[in-house]
């Protein structure tokens, strides 16, 4: 019997109107847009101000643009996955507002949680359902409101983060395009350098949590980054050695967008120019599990069928991953961009 792939077939993003830049930010905290460009490599990101909207409108946005985009009708999804750490709520989860919200009533869906790593793994999850044969068409979401859980008043974390969701179409195929690779890792010992403190069972919201401004994102940046540049090369260059890949053969590295630093020193260990790589960091930050999906929207135009990606990301856990997908679809007849 010849192997099912899943094929990524569409995308649909979501980017909130507002912009915050870093001349508001340095009116905020002692920083500077020089400081953040050079650490860090972002000029603006996205806010979501809207009152009563968080992380499932913009989900729910990025899902009807991709089945808008690919024609699809929403009763006929199967599974939604959405990764996120940061859903409206502790329960129900992003995926099921979501289903609801833009009409895939005989979908079931949930959401997972690994951080940036949130979309690798959701598209992990999504590619087996489909090579399985149980599903033909699963809606794989990465979708977080980082600004929920940024801390405004500490320097060292809040230049970094933005909002938005983004999302891909998986259907099944027999030919040679689609998610062929990947390799996942955790490691929860990574934990102590990055998480949130308070709002889970540990440490239920309390006015002692509030207080103490537990309910932010806490990072350790320095051991972060070195984590994150190792860990990210390291698989991204195993995949591409078992796949007998080399960096001529990629069109595209399309990584999680953390630092421009250590996007360009996980591009120099796997030998891949500049221009080989899906850089948006720059205009959106850190989305979390969006920034990779979001870099596939923004950059849909210069993709063509046949295309050989990597995708790869950090994010705490730790959790790390590489994904190499053998693109399916010429982008500029869809993405409206030029
Ligand atoms: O997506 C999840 C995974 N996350 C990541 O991959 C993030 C990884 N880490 C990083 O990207 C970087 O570590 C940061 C961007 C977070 C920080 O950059 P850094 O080059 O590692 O800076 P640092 O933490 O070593 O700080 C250097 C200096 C410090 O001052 P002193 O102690 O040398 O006087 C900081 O207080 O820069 C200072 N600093 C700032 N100065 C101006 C820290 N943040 C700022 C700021 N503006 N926003």
């Amino acid at each position: 019997m010849k192997k099912i792939n899943a094929v990524i077939t569409g995308v649909g993003g979501y980017i909130p109107p507002d912009i915050l830049d870093n001349f508001e930010l340095s009116r905020m905290v002692d920083t500077s847009d020089e400081w953040i460009m050079q650490r860090i490599g972002i000029k603006e990101r996205r806010i979501l101000k809207e009152k009563g909207k968080a992380t499932a409108h913009m989900g729910t946005k990025a899902v009807k643009e991709l089945l808008k985009k690919t024609n699809t009708n929403p009763e006929d999804v199967d599974f939604l996955i959405c990764g996120t750490i940061t859903p409206d709520m502790p329960f129900p989860a992003v995926a099921q507002i979501v289903c609801d919200k833009a009409g895939l009533h005989n979908a079931f869906g949930y959401d997972l949680n690994a951080a940036c790593s949130g979309f690798l793994f959701a598209l992990e999850t999504g590619r087996r359902f489909i090579e399985s044969g149980a599903y033909k068409k699963v809606v794989v979401l990465g979708a977080d409101m980082m600004s929920s859980v940024t801390n405004y008043e500490d320097r060292t974390t809040c230049p970094l983060f933005g909002d938005a969701a983004a999302a891909v179409l998986l259907e099944p195929s027999s030919g040679e395009c689609g998610v062929l690779d990947s390799i996942m890792g955790v490691d929860g010992s990574g934990a102590k350098h990055l998480h949130m403190v308070a709002g889970g069972s540990l440490h239920p919201a309390s006015h002692e949590t509030i207080d103490k401004k537990q309910h932010f994102v806490f990072q350790e940046g320095q051991a972060v980054f070195k984590f994150a540049v190792s860990k990210m090369a390291d698989v991204s260059v195993e995949i591409m050695k078992r796949n007998n890949l080399t960096h001529d053969d990629i069109a595209f590295l399309v990584p999680h967008q953390a630092n421009l630093r250590i996007i360009e020193a996980t591009a120099r260990r796997m030998g891949i120019n500049r221009e080989q790589v899906m850089i948006n960091i720059d205009r959106f930050g850190n989305t979390t599990a969006a920034t990779i999906p979001l870099c596939l929207w923004d950059f849909e135009h210069h993709l063509k069928k046949g295309d050989n990606l990597i995708l790869t990301s950090f994010g705490a856990g730790f959790t790390w991953g590489s994904v190499y997908i053998k693109w399916a679809y010429d982008g500029k007849k869809v993405s409206g961009k030029k």
